[in-house]
Protein backbone atom coordinates (compact mmCIF):
# COMPACT_ATOMS: atom_id res chain seq x y z
CA UNK A 1 0.00 0.00 0.00
CA UNK A 2 1.32 3.64 -0.39
CA UNK A 3 1.39 6.26 2.06
CA UNK A 4 -1.71 7.73 0.85
CA UNK A 5 -3.70 4.68 1.21
CA UNK A 6 -1.83 3.95 4.79
CA UNK A 7 -2.83 7.18 6.15
CA UNK A 8 -6.42 6.58 4.77
CA UNK A 9 -6.91 3.11 6.31
CA UNK A 10 -5.48 4.61 9.67
CA UNK A 11 -8.05 7.35 10.20
CA UNK A 12 -10.88 4.40 9.15
CA UNK A 13 -9.60 2.38 11.55
CA UNK A 14 -9.55 4.83 14.20
CA UNK A 15 -13.29 5.76 13.03
CA UNK A 16 -14.29 2.05 13.47
CA UNK A 17 -13.24 1.85 16.87
CA UNK A 18 -15.03 4.42 18.05
CA UNK A 19 -18.06 3.49 16.20
CA UNK A 20 -18.16 0.01 17.59
CA UNK A 21 -17.14 0.90 21.61
CA UNK A 22 -18.77 4.59 21.68
CA UNK A 23 -21.87 3.94 18.90
CA UNK A 24 -22.16 6.72 16.08
CA UNK A 25 -20.66 9.74 16.24
CA UNK A 26 -22.81 12.99 17.44
CA UNK A 27 -23.94 15.74 15.31
CA UNK A 28 -21.50 18.01 16.40
CA UNK A 29 -19.08 16.39 18.05
CA UNK A 30 -16.88 19.84 18.11
CA UNK A 31 -19.91 21.79 19.45
CA UNK A 32 -20.50 22.39 23.41
CA UNK A 33 -18.07 22.17 25.90
CA UNK A 34 -15.33 20.95 23.50
CA UNK A 35 -16.00 24.16 21.65
CA UNK A 36 -15.02 26.54 24.63
CA UNK A 37 -12.02 24.74 25.51
CA UNK A 38 -10.50 25.39 21.91
CA UNK A 39 -11.49 28.58 22.38
CA UNK A 40 -8.84 31.29 23.37
CA UNK A 41 -8.58 35.22 23.80
CA UNK A 42 -7.39 36.38 20.39
CA UNK A 43 -5.34 39.46 22.72
CA UNK A 44 -3.83 36.89 24.72
CA UNK A 45 -0.03 36.60 24.99
CA UNK A 46 0.61 34.91 22.12
CA UNK A 47 2.40 31.21 22.28
CA UNK A 48 6.06 30.77 20.66
CA UNK A 49 3.91 28.28 18.65
CA UNK A 50 1.75 31.51 17.16
CA UNK A 51 4.69 33.45 16.69
CA UNK A 52 6.31 30.86 14.25
CA UNK A 53 2.76 30.83 12.82
CA UNK A 54 3.18 34.60 12.47
CA UNK A 55 5.90 35.59 10.88
CA UNK A 56 4.80 33.31 7.55
CA UNK A 57 1.80 36.02 6.89
CA UNK A 58 1.80 39.38 6.16
CA UNK A 59 -0.35 42.69 6.78
CA UNK A 60 -2.07 42.37 3.31
CA UNK A 61 -2.49 38.83 3.19
CA UNK A 62 -5.62 36.89 3.45
CA UNK A 63 -5.76 34.08 5.81
CA UNK A 64 -7.49 31.06 5.48
CA UNK A 65 -7.85 28.60 8.00
CA UNK A 66 -9.46 24.68 7.52
CA UNK A 67 -11.02 23.31 10.82
CA UNK A 68 -10.06 26.43 12.42
CA UNK A 69 -12.58 25.81 15.10
CA UNK A 70 -13.18 28.71 17.52
CA UNK A 71 -10.72 30.60 16.50
CA UNK A 72 -7.34 30.02 18.33
CA UNK A 73 -5.05 31.06 15.63
CA UNK A 74 -7.27 32.79 12.64
CA UNK A 75 -8.65 35.40 15.15
CA UNK A 76 -5.59 36.42 16.16
CA UNK A 77 -4.08 36.15 12.80
CA UNK A 78 -6.85 38.31 11.78
CA UNK A 79 -5.03 41.20 13.95
CA UNK A 80 -2.18 41.20 11.93
CA UNK A 81 -3.72 41.01 8.39
CA UNK A 82 -5.91 42.14 6.28
CA UNK A 83 -8.51 39.37 6.27
CA UNK A 84 -9.12 36.09 7.94
CA UNK A 85 -11.60 33.09 6.93
CA UNK A 86 -12.64 30.27 9.11
CA UNK A 87 -14.14 27.17 7.41
CA UNK A 88 -15.10 24.24 9.66
CA UNK A 89 -18.03 22.17 9.76
CA UNK A 90 -19.02 22.32 13.23
CA UNK A 91 -21.79 25.17 14.17
CA UNK A 92 -20.42 24.81 18.18
CA UNK A 93 -17.37 25.78 17.45
CA UNK A 94 -18.41 28.35 14.68
CA UNK A 95 -21.00 30.01 18.28
CA UNK A 96 -17.58 30.19 19.84
CA UNK A 97 -15.58 31.82 16.85
CA UNK A 98 -18.01 34.35 16.40
CA UNK A 99 -18.74 35.33 20.08
CA UNK A 100 -14.47 35.25 20.45
CA UNK A 101 -14.68 37.84 17.16
CA UNK A 102 -16.92 40.06 18.41
CA UNK A 103 -15.91 40.19 22.06
CA UNK A 104 -12.64 41.43 20.89
CA UNK A 105 -14.25 43.90 18.33
CA UNK A 106 -12.57 42.01 15.64
CA UNK A 107 -14.33 42.45 12.40
CA UNK A 108 -12.54 41.17 9.35
CA UNK A 109 -12.77 37.47 10.17
CA UNK A 110 -15.51 35.43 9.08
CA UNK A 111 -16.74 32.23 9.10
CA UNK A 112 -17.91 29.28 6.59
CA UNK A 113 -20.13 26.53 8.08
CA UNK A 114 -18.34 23.64 5.98
CA UNK A 115 -16.48 20.53 5.68
CA UNK A 116 -13.09 21.19 3.43
CA UNK A 117 -13.76 18.95 1.08
CA UNK A 118 -16.66 20.47 -0.03
CA UNK A 119 -16.05 24.32 0.66
CA UNK A 120 -16.00 26.45 -2.92
CA UNK A 121 -14.15 29.32 -4.03
CA UNK A 122 -12.89 30.10 -0.86
CA UNK A 123 -9.37 31.61 -1.68
CA UNK A 124 -5.91 33.12 0.86
CA UNK A 125 -2.68 33.89 0.17
CA UNK A 126 -1.78 31.63 3.53
CA UNK A 127 -4.24 28.71 4.05
CA UNK A 128 -3.66 27.00 7.56
CA UNK A 129 -4.84 23.62 8.86
CA UNK A 130 -4.20 23.47 11.82
CA UNK A 131 -4.52 19.81 14.05
CA UNK A 132 -7.29 18.73 11.46
CA UNK A 133 -5.70 16.41 9.52
CA UNK A 134 -5.50 13.73 11.97
CA UNK A 135 -9.40 13.42 11.42
CA UNK A 136 -9.62 13.28 7.54
CA UNK A 137 -9.29 9.87 5.73
CA UNK A 138 -9.03 11.45 2.13
CA UNK A 139 -5.94 12.71 2.76
CA UNK A 140 -5.32 13.44 -0.76
CA UNK A 141 -8.27 15.78 -1.92
CA UNK A 142 -7.68 17.52 1.44
CA UNK A 143 -4.11 18.45 0.85
CA UNK A 144 -5.05 19.40 -2.86
CA UNK A 145 -7.85 21.60 -1.60
CA UNK A 146 -5.41 23.76 0.82
CA UNK A 147 -2.77 23.99 -1.97
CA UNK A 148 -5.36 24.93 -4.84
CA UNK A 149 -6.65 27.84 -2.35
CA UNK A 150 -3.63 29.15 -1.44
CA UNK A 151 -1.73 31.90 -3.38
CA UNK A 152 1.24 32.15 -1.45
CA UNK A 153 1.86 29.39 1.46
CA UNK A 154 0.20 26.17 2.67
CA UNK A 155 0.66 25.77 6.76
CA UNK A 156 -0.27 22.46 8.36
CA UNK A 157 0.52 22.42 12.50
CA UNK A 158 0.59 18.85 14.35
CA UNK A 159 1.15 17.93 17.85
CA UNK A 160 4.18 15.50 17.64
CA UNK A 161 1.68 12.99 18.70
CA UNK A 162 -1.56 13.70 17.62
CA UNK A 163 -3.80 15.75 19.50
CA UNK A 164 -6.43 12.85 19.43
CA UNK A 165 -4.22 10.24 21.16
CA UNK A 166 -3.18 12.29 24.32
CA UNK A 167 -5.35 10.86 26.18
CA UNK A 168 -4.56 7.12 24.72
CA UNK A 169 -3.75 6.16 28.63
CA UNK A 170 -7.19 6.98 29.85
CA UNK A 171 -8.64 5.33 26.76
CA UNK A 172 -7.02 2.60 27.96
CA UNK A 173 -8.06 2.80 31.28
CA UNK A 174 -11.76 3.00 30.50
CA UNK A 175 -12.59 1.19 27.10
CA UNK A 176 -10.29 -1.66 28.35
CA UNK A 177 -8.06 -1.72 24.50
CA UNK A 178 -5.08 0.66 22.98
CA UNK A 179 -6.47 3.58 21.57
CA UNK A 180 -6.03 3.06 17.69
CA UNK A 181 -2.82 5.07 16.18
CA UNK A 182 -4.37 8.51 15.17
CA UNK A 183 -1.54 9.33 12.66
CA UNK A 184 0.51 12.63 12.95
CA UNK A 185 3.92 13.88 10.32
CA UNK A 186 5.28 10.52 10.39
CA UNK A 187 2.25 9.48 8.13
CA UNK A 188 1.36 12.43 6.94
CA UNK A 189 4.74 13.24 5.33
CA UNK A 190 5.40 10.19 3.55
CA UNK A 191 1.64 10.87 2.11
CA UNK A 192 2.52 14.61 0.85
CA UNK A 193 5.49 13.32 -0.34
CA UNK A 194 3.40 10.87 -2.78
CA UNK A 195 1.75 14.03 -3.72
CA UNK A 196 5.41 15.14 -4.98
CA UNK A 197 5.26 18.01 -2.33
CA UNK A 198 8.68 18.40 -0.37
CA UNK A 199 7.46 20.27 2.35
CA UNK A 200 9.71 22.34 5.20
CA UNK A 201 9.72 20.86 8.77
CA UNK A 202 9.78 22.78 11.54
CA UNK A 203 9.86 21.43 15.34
CA UNK A 204 8.77 23.92 17.39
CA UNK A 205 10.79 23.75 21.19
CA UNK A 206 7.36 23.91 23.76
CA UNK A 207 4.71 21.79 23.30
CA UNK A 208 1.21 22.74 23.86
CA UNK A 209 -2.48 20.84 25.28
CA UNK A 210 -5.26 20.58 23.88
CA UNK A 211 -8.37 18.00 23.40
CA UNK A 212 -10.02 18.71 27.01
CA UNK A 213 -6.61 19.36 28.13
CA UNK A 214 -6.35 23.34 29.88
CA UNK A 215 -2.88 24.78 28.45
CA UNK A 216 -0.02 23.49 30.50
CA UNK A 217 0.56 25.22 33.20
CA UNK A 218 -3.01 26.11 34.10
CA UNK A 219 -3.34 22.89 36.39
CA UNK A 220 -6.36 22.19 38.45
CA UNK A 221 -6.03 23.48 41.64
CA UNK A 222 -8.91 20.80 43.35
CA UNK A 223 -9.37 17.26 43.26
CA UNK A 224 -12.60 17.49 41.72
CA UNK A 225 -11.25 20.54 38.88
CA UNK A 226 -8.52 17.78 38.32
CA UNK A 227 -11.14 14.73 37.86
CA UNK A 228 -13.05 17.40 35.66
CA UNK A 229 -9.51 17.56 33.61
CA UNK A 230 -9.21 13.98 33.28
CA UNK A 231 -12.97 13.45 31.71
CA UNK A 232 -12.91 16.37 29.27
CA UNK A 233 -12.03 15.68 25.62
CA UNK A 234 -13.27 13.94 22.84
CA UNK A 235 -11.50 10.55 24.01
CA UNK A 236 -14.74 10.03 26.06
CA UNK A 237 -18.04 9.20 24.92
CA UNK A 238 -20.51 10.86 27.17
CA UNK A 239 -22.67 8.19 27.70
CA UNK A 240 -19.39 6.67 29.60
CA UNK A 241 -18.70 9.40 31.89
CA UNK A 242 -20.20 8.02 34.71
CA UNK A 243 -17.53 4.94 34.01
CA UNK A 244 -14.92 6.89 33.54
CA UNK A 245 -15.71 9.51 36.76
CA UNK A 246 -15.26 5.67 38.62
CA UNK A 247 -11.99 4.40 37.05
CA UNK A 248 -10.35 8.21 37.22
CA UNK A 249 -11.33 8.05 40.97
CA UNK A 250 -9.55 4.66 41.60
CA UNK A 251 -6.57 5.42 39.91
CA UNK A 252 -6.32 9.13 40.69
CA UNK A 253 -2.65 8.75 42.47
CA UNK A 254 -1.26 7.35 39.25
CA UNK A 255 -2.86 9.75 37.01
CA UNK A 256 -2.10 13.25 39.15
CA UNK A 257 0.70 14.38 40.93
CA UNK A 258 0.17 17.34 43.17
CA UNK A 259 2.45 19.94 43.78
CA UNK A 260 2.58 23.44 44.57
CA UNK A 261 1.00 24.28 41.09
CA UNK A 262 -1.40 21.60 41.28
CA UNK A 263 -2.59 18.60 40.00
CA UNK A 264 -0.36 17.71 37.32
CA UNK A 265 -1.43 15.21 34.78
CA UNK A 266 0.64 12.40 34.29
CA UNK A 267 -0.67 10.55 31.48
CA UNK A 268 -0.06 12.91 29.21
CA UNK A 269 3.11 12.57 26.40
CA UNK A 270 5.89 14.70 26.22
CA UNK A 271 4.67 16.81 22.45
CA UNK A 272 6.09 19.11 20.19
CA UNK A 273 3.91 21.02 17.95
CA UNK A 274 5.33 20.78 14.13
CA UNK A 275 4.89 23.11 11.37
CA UNK A 276 4.96 21.90 7.69
CA UNK A 277 4.63 24.00 5.03
CA UNK A 278 5.84 24.89 1.21
CA UNK A 279 4.95 27.30 -0.90
CA UNK A 280 2.63 27.07 -3.59
CA UNK A 281 3.95 29.73 -5.60
CA UNK A 282 0.72 30.76 -7.35
CA UNK A 283 1.96 34.28 -7.10
CA UNK A 284 5.27 35.67 -6.66
C1 LIG B 1 -8.88 19.66 17.17
S1 LIG B 1 -9.98 20.84 16.50
C2 LIG B 1 -8.82 22.11 15.99
C3 LIG B 1 -9.46 23.46 15.79
C4 LIG B 1 -8.48 24.59 15.44
N1 LIG B 1 -7.79 24.36 14.19
C5 LIG B 1 -7.49 24.77 16.55
O1 LIG B 1 -6.34 24.31 16.42
O2 LIG B 1 -7.88 25.35 17.58
C6 LIG B 1 -10.42 20.08 14.99
C7 LIG B 1 -11.35 20.90 14.13
O3 LIG B 1 -11.34 20.34 12.82
C8 LIG B 1 -12.63 20.45 12.29
N2 LIG B 1 -12.72 19.47 11.18
C9 LIG B 1 -12.72 18.13 11.24
N3 LIG B 1 -12.82 17.61 10.00
C10 LIG B 1 -12.85 18.65 9.13
C11 LIG B 1 -12.95 18.77 7.72
N4 LIG B 1 -13.05 17.70 6.94
N5 LIG B 1 -12.97 20.01 7.18
C12 LIG B 1 -12.86 21.11 7.97
N6 LIG B 1 -12.77 21.05 9.31
C13 LIG B 1 -12.78 19.84 9.88
C14 LIG B 1 -13.54 20.19 13.47
O4 LIG B 1 -14.85 20.67 13.24
C15 LIG B 1 -12.80 20.93 14.57
O5 LIG B 1 -13.22 22.26 14.68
Amino acid sequence: MGAIADYGALVEAVDSQKRRLQGPPQPDLWGGDIAKRFRADPKRQMEDSFEALAELVRPDDVFVDAGGGAGRFSLPMALRCRQAINVDPSAGMGQEFEKSAAEAGIENASFVLSDWLDVDGVQGDVVLAAHVTYFVSDIQRFIAKLKGAARRRVIINLSSIAGPMLNAKLFMMVYGEEQALVPSYTHLLPALWEMGILPDVRFLPRGTFYDGVPKLPEFPQTKEDAVEVALAGVWLASQHRERADTVVREKFDELFQQDSDGFIPQWLPEVRQVLITWETGHTG
